[in-house]
């Protein structure tokens, strides 16, 4: 099987590296690619989110499977063009892509089938959001409507802070909801129509600092599974929320195909959804690509070819794997880009360690930064502890001077670990 692989970050490096050790898979390219990905596939550079870009070289590259990594070639469309042209595609359409586009679509989703979630009022303009308020306790939440990578969401500690963060996101459409208590997690699911399967659970890392500290980002680090995702908890979240919302896009007539990432907040009522993301998560996928055993590029094929139902439900190796975001300094807000980054080679020498490329280039003198995420440095093993202890060896080997991580990742585990 020839595959088409689009994205660029340390999430499309570890699915390219999984990818790759499939049997089933001949040849891999992947558009646009990067230094890291270019050790399994080859790159082509065009844009992602050209649909016709894309099709015109699924189509002269005699691509049986394309994968896409990141939500913005979905909500372009780039699945539907695939689709249309009869080309497999593991991704949603845009219409499905909704659950992570639209806040207020899955708010209303969740609403209509009885999907477990924080209560939540949708408006339009400045002067009802303020209404509103007065409907909720504290803390409370505000979020922009649209697709805002894990930004444009404020917990207001007090009526002042919410007022602000209202002010601040000005008219246009906004979701305000009751602030949910207890610790997060989440559960990606292979989706094919009416059919889910629970991959992995995993747990991340999304503000910069230590302890949960300073301003939200992409993610500083994960690791996989999560345990406080019991079994028991695994099953009532597909149960009560993943399966109703595969469901109810089925009867719509817009099917989801693809991964299904809910982001959980395991309360004392059990488990609601925060949101939907409708790709893997960057790094969680780093993560959990270490622990999916067998062809992991047939699986993705019967998922896009609609046999999800027929096949072996995907296995784990029953590991643990932990990967640490190394950033360069500056992330969140300004990252310096350019700092020379060696000793990848050394800390891959370590057992059970890969160093993902997030945001890297091929500079003069060697390889460079390029984005705010630098590295995912991954590490995997048989126990938490064993997987915590290596990845933090792998990074202390890198020498890149201009980069940072957090020290702390995975805290809450073995918090519980020691207890
Ligand atoms: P989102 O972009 O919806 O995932 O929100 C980003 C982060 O805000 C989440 O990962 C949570 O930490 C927090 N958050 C969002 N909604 C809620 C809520 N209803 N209750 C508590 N925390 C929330
Ligand atoms: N790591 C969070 C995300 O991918 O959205």
């Amino acid at each position: 099987m020839d595959i088409l692989l689009l994205g660029s970050g340390g999430r499309e490096d570890a699915l390219a590296w999984r990818l790759r050790q499939s049997p089933s898979c001949t040849r891999l390219l992947a558009v646009p690619g990067n230094p890291g990905i270019a050790r399994w596939a080859q790159c082509v550079i065009i844009d992602p989110c050209d649909p016709r870009a894309v099709v015109d070289l699924a189509r002269d590259e005699n691509i049986d499977l394309v994968v896409v990594g990141p939500e913005a070639p979905l909500v372009a469309g780039v699945a539907d063009a695939l689709r249309g042209a009869g080309i497999a595609v593991f991704g949603p359409s845009a219409a499905a892509a909704q659950l992570e586009g639209s806040k207020g679509f899955t708010k209303d989703l969740c609403r209509a089938h009885g999907i477990p979630t924080a209560s939540y009022v949708r408006v339009e303009r400045m002067s009802d959001a303020r209404a509103a308020l007065g409907r909720f306790g504290l803390p409370v939440v505000i979020k922009a409507d649209g697709l805002a990578a894990g930004k444009g969401v404020t917990v207001a500690m007090t009526r002042a802070e919410a007022e602000a963060a209202i002010d601040a996101e000005g008219d246009g459409p906004l979701v305000i909801e009751e602030f949910l208590e207890g610790e997060e997690a989440s559960l990606f699911a292979l989706v094919d129509g009416a059919t889910a399967v629970a991959l992995a659970s995993a747990q991340d890392h999304k503000r910069v600092g230590e302890g949960d500290t300073g301003p939200n980002t992409g993610g500083m680090g994960a690791y996989a599974p999560a345990p406080v995702l019991t079994p028991k908890l695994e099953q009532r979240t597909m149960d009560e929320i993943v399966r109703p919302t595969a469901r109810a896009l089925a009867d719509a007539g817009t099917p989801f195909s693809g991964i299904l990432y809910a982001g959980l907040m395991l309360t004392a009522e059990g488990p609601k959804l925060i949101e939907y993301n409708v790709r893997f998560g960057d790094p969680e996928c780093e993560a959990i690509m270490p622990l999916v055993e067998g062809d992991f590029a047939g699986l993705l094929h019967a998922v896009a070819t609609g046999r999800l139902a027929e096949i072996d439900p995907p296995r784990l190796s029953g590991k643990h794997a932990m990967t640490v975001i190394v950033a360069a300094r500056g992330y969140p807000g300004s990252p310096e880009a350019g700092g020379l980054i060696g000793e990848i080679e050394a800390a891959e020498q370590i057992e059970g360690v890969t160093v993902f490329h997030a945001g890297t280039a091929l500079g003069e003198q060697g390889l460079v930064a390029k984005g705010g995420r630098v590295l995912a440095v991954t590490a995997v093993a048989d126990s938490f502890a064993k997987a915590r202890a290596r990845v933090y060896r792998a990074v202390d080997q890198i020498d890149f001077a201009d980069g940072f991580h957090r020290r702390d990742i995975g805290w809450r585990e073995l918090e519980r670990e020691g207890a």
